[in-house]
């Protein structure tokens, strides 16, 4: 398991301890973490799972896809350097303790 630390919309912490391997998507579904929806499944098509990684901590992510790339252009909220796709990031021991704040607005913007 890993553990992985959640900051909602509302700035509440939440950990959760998830399984490796699967997406930090996943694991805020299936618990209900609030402001991650996941719409699209983890297809990488929706941007329903921004959020921002640790900045000391980002080297130790695989870098984005250039899918996801071209997708966090497009995103609602701010995009920032530490902009991930929680969709993107499969929970893995080098990731443990990692925390990722959620981002305010959730998919694309107009
Ligand atoms: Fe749709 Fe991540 S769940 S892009």
């Amino acid at each position: 398991m890993v553990s992985i630390t959640y900051i909602e919309p509302s700035g509440q912490a939440l950990t959760l301890e998830l399984s490796e391997g699967w997406s930090l998507m996943q694991g805020a579904v299936a618990h209900g973490v609030d402001g991650i929806i996941g719409e699209c499944g983890g297809s990488c098509v929706c941007a329903t799972c921004h959020c921002y990684v640790e900045t000391d901590r980002l080297a130790q992510l695989a870098p984005p896809s250039a899918e996801e790339g071209e997708l966090l252009d497009c995103v609602a909220a701010e995009r920032k350097a530490n902009s991930r796709l929680a969709c993107q990031i499969k929970a893995s021991p080098a990731l443990e303790g990692l925390v990722v704040t959620i981002a305010p607005l959730q998919g694309l913007g107009v």
